[in-house]
C-alpha cells in the first residue's frame, strides 16, 4: 500500500515523508516544483536509505493526475501538502492563488472517488482563525476573518472537504491547522528554503545570524502582549510531520471529517525567539523595532489538547531544538538547497 504525497518535496512534506519512510510506509510523492527542488529527493535518500517514487506533475493538470492514480492502483491514502502558500504574495497574485489551491484540491478529490481512495489528510492553516476569538485557540473556536486569499483558500477547501465528505461518508478526512512551523531535520540535510528574502521569522532570524542579512525588523512592540512583539505557537516540523502519522493511523480506522489544531500550546514573542535562537547556537541576532506588518495578529496559540487525547500526539521538541536545528540547516545550507 503506498500513500500520495502532494508537495512531497516542500517543506513540510518532505520531512514527512522521512517520517513516513522511516516508518515502513510507502510514499509516492506528486509535485510540481513550484516552489521545492529536486535535489530533495535525493537528501531524502541520503537519510533514509530510500528515495520514493516521484512524479513531476501538476495538480491542476488532471490529465496527469490522474495517470498517477492509473499507474499506482496501491495508493490507498493521500496527504495534501501542494498549494502556495505565501500571504503578501496571495494578495498581489490572488487569481493565482484561487486558481491553484482550489483547482488542485477538486481534481485530487475528482481523482480520489474514481479510484476508490478514501483516506485524506489535509494541510490547513491557524490562519483559519483570523483574529482569533479566545486564546489559547480550541478547534471549536469560532472561525475569524481572513485577510488574505491565502487564509481564505484555507478555509475554502476546509468547506469543500467537508461537503464532500457529506455523500462520501465511508471518506476519512484530516484537516490539521498548522500553528507556526519551523525548525529542520536533524541531520541538515533539509529545512526550509525560502526563495528571496525570506517573510516568515525564523528564516529571516537564522539568516541575520549567518550574516547574510543584517538586521531583523521587528515588526511592533505595542501589541497587548508581555513584551509587546506579536506571540506565535512554533512547532518543530518533525514534530508536525509526526502528526500526519499520527492522523493517518486514526483516518485508516474510522470515517469522517476531524479538525485538529497542531501547535505545542506555548506562545513565543518575537523577541522571545531571538533570545532563544541567541543562547541556543551562540549567535547574536542583531534587532530594530519597526512598524507593525498590515495583517498580523498580536498573539496566535493553540489548545492542542484534541491531538493528544484522539491521536495520541504531542510535540517533542522545544523551542531552543527548534532553534539549533534551523541554524544547523543554515550553516550547512547557506544558500539552501543550491548550496
Ligand atoms: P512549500 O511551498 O515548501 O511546499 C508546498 C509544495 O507544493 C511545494 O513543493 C510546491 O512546489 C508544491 N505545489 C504547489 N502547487 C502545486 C501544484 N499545483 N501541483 C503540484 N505541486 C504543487 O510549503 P510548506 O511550508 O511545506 O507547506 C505545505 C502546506 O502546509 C501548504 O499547503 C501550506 O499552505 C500549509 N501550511 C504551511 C505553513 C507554514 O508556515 N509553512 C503553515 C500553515 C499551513
Ligand atoms: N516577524 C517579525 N519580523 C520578520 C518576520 C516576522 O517581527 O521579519 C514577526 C511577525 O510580525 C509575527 C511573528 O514574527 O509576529 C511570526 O511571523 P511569521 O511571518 O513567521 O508567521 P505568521 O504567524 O505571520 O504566519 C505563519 C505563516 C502563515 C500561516 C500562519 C499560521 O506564514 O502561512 O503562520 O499557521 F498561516
Amino acid at each position: 500500500m503506498s500513500i500520495l504525497i502532494t508537495g512531497g518535496t516542500g517543506f513540510i512534506g518532505s520531512h514527512t515523508v522521512v517520517e513516513l519512510i522511516e516508518a515502513g510506509e510507502t510514499p509516492i510523492i506528486v509535485d510540481n516544483l513550484s516552489n521545492s527542488k529536486e535535489i530533495v529527493l535525493d537528501r531524502i535518500k541520503t537519510i533514509t536509505g530510500i528515495c520514493p517514487k516521484f512524479y513531476k506533475v501538476d495538480l491542476c493538470d488532471m490529465t496527469a493526475l490522474d495517470a498517477v492514480f492509473a499507474e499506482n492502483p496501491e495508493i490507498e491514502s493521500v496527504i495534501h501538502f501542494a498549494g502556495l502558500k505565501a500571504v503578501g504574495e496571495s494578495v498581489s497574485l490572488p487569481l493565482q492563488y484561487y486558481y491553484n489551491n482550489i483547482v488542485s484540491t477538486l481534481n485530487l478529490c475528482e481523482c480520489m472517488k474514481k479510484y476508490g481512495v478514501k483516506n485524506l489528510v489535509f494541510s490547513s492553516s491557524a490562519t483559519v482563525y483570523g483574529t482569533p476569538a479566545e486564546i489559547p485557540i480550541k478547534e471549536t473556536t469560532l472561525l475569524g476573518q481572513t485577510t488574505n486569499p491565502y487564509g481564505e483558500t484555507k478555509k475554502m477547501i476546509e468547506r469543500i472537504l467537508t461537503d464532500v465528505y457529506k455523500p462520501n461518508p465511508d471518506w476519512s478526512i484530516s484537516l490539521l491547522r498548522y500553528f507556526n512551523p519551523i525548525g529542520a531535520h536533524k541531520s541538515g540535510l533539509m529545512g526550509e528554503d525560502p526563495c528571496g528574502i525570506p517573510n516568515n521569522l525564523l528564516p529571516y532570524v537564522s539568516k541575520v545570524a549567518e550574516g547574510q542579512l543584517p538586521i531583523l525588523h521587528v515588526h511592533g512592540n505595542d501589541y497587548p502582549t508581555p513584551d509587546g512583539t506579536g506571540v506565535r505557537d512554533y512547532i518543530h516540523v518533525v514534530d508536525l510531520a509526526q502528526a500526519h502519522l499520527k492522523a493517518l493511523t486514526r483516518a485508516r480506522k474510522v470515517t469522517g471529517v476531524e479538525i485538529y489544531n497542531i501547535g505545542t500550546g506555548r506562545g513565543y514573542s518575537v523577541l522571545e525567539v531571538v533570545k532563544a535562537y541567541e543562547s541556543a547556537t551562540g549567535r547574536k541576532v542583531k534587532y530594530e523595532i519597526g512598524p507593525r506588518r498590515p495583517g498580523d495578529v498580536a498573539e496566535c496559540y493553540a489548545d492542542a489538547t484534541k491531538a493528544y487525547e484522539v491521536l495520541g500526539w504531542k510535540a517533542q521538541y522545544d523551542i531552543a531544538d527548534m532553534c539549533r536545528d534551523a541554524d544547523r540547516w543554515q550553516r550547512q545550507n547557506p544558500r539552501g538547497y543550491e548550496s
